[in-house]
């Protein structure tokens, strides 16, 4: 659905004429699990956009419609929730009460949303939800924010609201992606890179069409084992604020007394932030291999390092190892299932979305979806 018809839908729904804001999902090329551990990613925006449409009331209500669940919902403005309730207006409420707390007043407001990032799938729904959420309310409220203090104002939104201690990737990159490029965040200063992806590949991505059940928790019990790594490695190095200043080398020394289990998750933090800088520089050079050989090491150690793969994933990614055109892949975002990312080469991608939905669907027996991607621009208003 594009923007003329949302207008109309939204026209025949609220009886005004919206103002339209839209916001990408993503997938991460190189660099997971580190951005909550300030250091570095590398992910690009996506097709999938999510709309928000929204015009102002006369009355202190906001209400809450989408185009794909048939719940509205309204909220007096004067006695917002504090916390979600569990449901997909969670994304949009939870922003609003976020401004709010900033001091930024909503004035009522109707707002039609209508997502196309599949969801579930690991591909950021909530990020792009979020993102073009805040634009929307934004634009109403008058507050003057840049697009990195949008994508903290939705990463907070997760953290406080929804519960969720995500990092801040996903909203960053669904602001500030652009077409054609990866993009190179330091999670700690919010600087970043624009780096060119070449036009002789394609990202496939492949859903596994699976999400296991303790996925949310698994995730924050990473966060902890992170967090206990860095604390225990202050005992010798005082100056350690996050793995991010870690080094392999440090962290070798210290192994004998590290319990096991947290040494291999600082481990993959500290290789995967090494992993990105030198991914950088492949991609920037145009070696292709040399990336796609960093995308495969950092799913072995996603897989055994990290633990947060899963059968299903592991298997998408060794099928796609024997295809034609193929220079690496791996699980993408936060694990459990969801999606993996494959660099492949432009002519060969539509054999190879082909040949691995096919393969995928007589080992595992669930067809899985299969997208063929190139980076796409963050989010814009109209
Ligand atoms: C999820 C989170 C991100 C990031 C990834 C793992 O996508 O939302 O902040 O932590 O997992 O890299």
């Amino acid at each position: 659905m594009n923007s003329a018809q949302l207008t109309r839908r939204f026209e025949d729904s609220f009886g005004s004429k919206p103002r339209i804001f839209c916001a990408p999902g993503r997938v991460n090329l190189l660099g997971e699990h580190t951005d909550y551990n300030e250091g570095f990613v590398m992910p690009c925006a996506i097709g999938f956009s999510t709309r928000v449409a929204i015009a102002p009331r006369s009355d202190r209500k906001l209400v809450v419609q989408s185009e794909e669940f048939s719940e509205k919902f309204e909220f007096d403005l004067d006695n917002l929730p504090g916390r979600g309730s569990g449901t997909w207006s969670d994304y949009v409420i939870g922003v609003a009460v976020m401004l709010q707390r900033m001091g930024h007043q909503t004035p009522g407001a109707s707002l039609l949303v209508r997502g196309e990032v599949p969801i579930g799938a690991g591909l950021s729904s909530s990020a792009a939800i979020e993102v073009a959420s805040a634009l929307a309310l934004i634009s109403l409220n008058g507050a003057k924010l840049s697009l990195p203090e949008v994508a903290k104002l939705c990463q907070k939104t997760e953290n406080v609201f929804i519960g969720a201690r995500v990092g801040i990737m996903d909203q960053f990159v669904s602001c500030l992606g652009k077409a054609g490029h990866a993009l190179l965040l330091d999670c700690r200063s919010l600087e970043f890179k624009l780096i060119p992806i070449q036009e002789s590949v394609r990202l496939v991505i492949c859903n596994t069409m699976v999400k296991h059940e303790h996925a949310s928790g698994a995730y924050n019990r990473r966060r902890e084992e992170c967090d206990e790594g860095v604390k225990l490695l202050t005992q010798w190095h005082p100056e350690i604020r996050a793995l991010r200043d870690v080094s392999v080398e440090q962290l070798e020394r210290h192994q004998a007394a590290m319990p096991a289990t947290i040494y291999k998750r600082c481990l993959h933090v500290v290789a995967e932030n090494q992993r990105v800088q030198e991914g950088a520089k492949d991609l920037s050079a145009g070696d292709l291999d040399g990336f796609g050989g960093l995308m495969r090491q950092s799913h072995h150690s996603l897989r055994d390092l990290f633990e947060v793969s899963c059968r299903e994933l592991d298997v998408m990614v060794e099928i796609a190892e024997s295809l034609n055109g193929y220079c690496g892949g791996r699980m993408t975002g936060g694990g459990f299932g969801g999606c993996t990312v494959n660099l492949v080469r432009t002519a060969d991608a539509e054999s190879f979305a082909g040949q691995i939905a096919e393969r995928y669907q007589t080992v595992v027996g669930i067809k899985p979806d299969v997208y063929i991607c190139a980076a796409a621009d963050g989010a814009t208003a109209g």
